[in-house]
């Protein structure tokens, strides 16, 4: 069985709620684009199957004909035949599973590419409800467990419904006995089948859970490999892995017995039908009721008539994964974004005036919670703010509402005096840079990590935008210089160098707003005077907002806005709030002078 990568493969109660008919409605329009090519699929699918019946009949005219008559040359031709029907059949195969496999990989991507624009259009406060590997599990595995179900289990419910039908429509025409016989041995199997789904979906359910339990310890492990080998941790996450993949193996061992025994089983009843038909039949053909050519036919018949029943665990399986796919890509689908963009949006095209915070409050959670309460505050043109206070106190919050990552509960945030509520998210964004604590470099080369794909920005403005920063250096010393490629998140460059090309990502789009929030780790002096000097260019002459945690930074600044558990309870310069020796100057004297001059954690 085809196992999950993915935790968090159970479906909430709202997921569950959500009706099969609903669930599968979003895939209907995809389908209906592509009728053509699937009824074209579904036509070879139905040539093939009756082709696969015609043979038995052949096999049967071979005996009684060409055999009781002593015609060799008549022989020979109907073997001729069955073998180029068998190679027609299987070209008619061929065609249509390429056919429907072409369709189903068109209908994933459409679906996939659709997935993702929906959760890139999703606000901030979306990401916080739905981690990564659940998101990725909806792109990846759902729809891949859909497509199965569309290429696969579709195929063979109605080929197998087809082969069912057509065998039993033949066995009628030559002998109802015998069919009969057959017909009445069919309970029996649809029972075992049934009992045979309950007893073993449970014991793969479990296959399932310790399957994600032994990814999730291994990730862990790997993810926290440093960890683990300074605490010395190794014997512990050595008994721990084989714990779980014991586990994981135990219960696979108990699933595949149950699916082992039962496939024997059933072979056995197919010998047994096989016996039974071959008894009764030879009884009827001395009695010339029945023929020998019939009696091959039916062993035949009866031998592919079971081929469905093989196939019933597999098919049990994606039926479930799909169904449970289906229903979690209708719920994501269903997600409407809490930050909209307004339907006739204002253009904006500069920065003249400034920010204004106008009595703005906000709680993430909706409730009395505030992680910002009451705040109005002005950042003019061309001013330098920083924001300055303990861990929690809500400055992130403040650029978050800015940047629009949320939408506060009460008062409003205007650029040049309009609500920035009435302009859409790309035209507010565009004209703002961020650099954040931490620093995401993407899969690519250090160029493309500048630059951000922007194809208008020449090598120059590149270049340029990072000597100015002082990270040209560095990228003239790699092997490929700017076409290095970075390694998985940034790994091949120090934590200096990755706020260099953060600095540098800034400062090409030279925007009308820098928002930092530095980084509170400690660097070597050398890249910490480079780091300073590149922030103190960065910001001159620009109007920006910062988080500061170096002294230099927040000795710098305009203005400092004291943010204490959600409120603003000082603001000035810094000579003016060292002077009002309030909290900011109990903060400064704890926190920011400890470490003059190197970066200092406030948190
Ligand atoms: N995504 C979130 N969901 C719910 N609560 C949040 C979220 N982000 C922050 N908070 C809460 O809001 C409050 C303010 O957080 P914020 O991130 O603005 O603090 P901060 O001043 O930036 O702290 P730090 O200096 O540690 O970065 C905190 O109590 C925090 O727990
Ligand atoms: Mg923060």
């Amino acid at each position: 069985m085809n196992m999950e990568l993915h935790e968090d493969q159970q479906l909430s109660p709202e997921e569950q709620a959500i009706s099969w008919r609903r669930a599968f409605g979003f895939l209907l329009p995809l389908l209906a684009k592509r009728r053509k090519p699937m009824l074209v699929a579904f036509a070879l699918l139905s040539g093939a199957t009756v082709l696969s019946l015609i043979w038995p009949i052949l096999l049967k005219r071979a005996f009684d004909v060409n055999l009781a008559a002593g015609d060799y040359g008549g022989l020979v031709i109907t073997t001729l035949t069955i073998t180029a029907l068998q190679g027609i059949h299987l070209l008619l195969q061929y065609w249509q599973r390429i056919r429907l496999e072409t369709i189903g990989q068109d209908v994933m991507v459409e679906l996939k590419q659709g997935l993702f624009d929906h959760i890139l259009a999703q606000d901030i406060a979306f990401f916080d409800r739905n981690p990564v590997g659940r998101l990725m599990a909806r792109v990846e595995s759902d729809t891949e467990a859909l497509r199965q179900l569309f290429t696969t289990t579709a195929v063979v419910l109605v080929g197998d419904l087809l082969l069912i039908g057509g065998t039993f429509a033949v066995m009628a025409y030559y002998s109802w006995r015998l069919m009969l016989l057959l017909l009445g041995i069919m309970p029996v199997l649809a029972v075992m089948i049934t009992i045979f789904a309950r007893t073993t979906t449970p014991r793969f359910d479990a296959v399932r859970k310790k399957t994600a339990e032994m990814i999730a310890t291994l990730t862990e492990f790997l993810h926290g490999m440093a960890i683990v080998q300074i605490f010395h941790r190794g014997a512990y996450a050595r008994r721990r892995v084989r714990e779980v993949c014991g586990d994981r193996f135990k219960s696979d061992a108990f699933a595949e017995m149950a699916v082992v025994g039962f496939f024997n089983f059933v072979t056995f009843t197919q010998y047994l039908l096989i016996g039974l038909v071959l008894l009764f039949g030879i009884a009827w053909a001395r009695e010339g009721l029945l023929t020998v050519g019939t009696l091959s036919m039916f062993i035949i018949l009866i031998w592919r008539a079971y081929d469905p029943i093989y196939r019933t665990s597999e098919q049990l399986g994606i039926i479930q994964k799909a169904f449970a796919g289906a229903k979690r890509i209708y719920a994501l689908l269903a997600t409407k974004a809490r930050v909209l963009d307004p339907v006739r949006p204002v253009e904006w095209p500069r920065l003249k005036q400034g920010i204004r915070f106008d009595n703005v409050s906000f709680s993430y959670n909706g409730d009395d919670d505030y992680a910002l309460k009451n705040a109005s505050f002005e950042v003019p043109v061309g001013q330098r703010f920083a924001l300055a206070g303990v861990t929690g106190g809500g400055k992130s919050t403040v650029i978050n509402l800015l940047l629009r990552f949320y939408d506060p509960q009460h008062g409003r945030i205007l650029v040049d005096g309009i609500d920035i509520r009435e302009m859409t998210q790309e035209e507010l964004r565009r004209r703002f840079a961020l650099v954040l604590q931490d620093i995401y470099l993407f899969p690519g080369d250090v160029r493309s990590n500048i630059a951000l794909e922007n194809a208008e920005y020449s090598d120059d403005r590149v270049a340029s935008a990072a000597q100015t920063v002082d990270a040209h250096r560095f990228i003239e010393r790699l092997p490929k210089g700017y076409r290095t490629e970075v390694s998985e998140k940034g790994a091949n460059f120090s934590r200096g160098e990755r706020q260099l090309l953060s600095f540098a990502r800034a400062l090409v789009v030279n925007p009308d707003l820098l928002i930092l929030d530095e980084a509170t780790s400690s660097v070597d002096p050398e890249t910490e005077r480079s780091i300073q000097s590149a922030l103190k260019v960065l910001m001159s002459g620009r109007t920006s907002l910062v988080i500061a945690h170096r002294l230099s930074t927040i000795l710098d600044v305009d203005q400092i806005l004291v943010i204490r558990r959600g409120e603003i309870v000082e603001r000035g310069t810094h000579t003016e709030l060292i002077l009002q020796n309030g909290y900011y100057s109990k903060l400064f004297h704890l926190q920011y002078k400890s470490r003059n001059g190197v970066a200092v954690n406030v948190g």
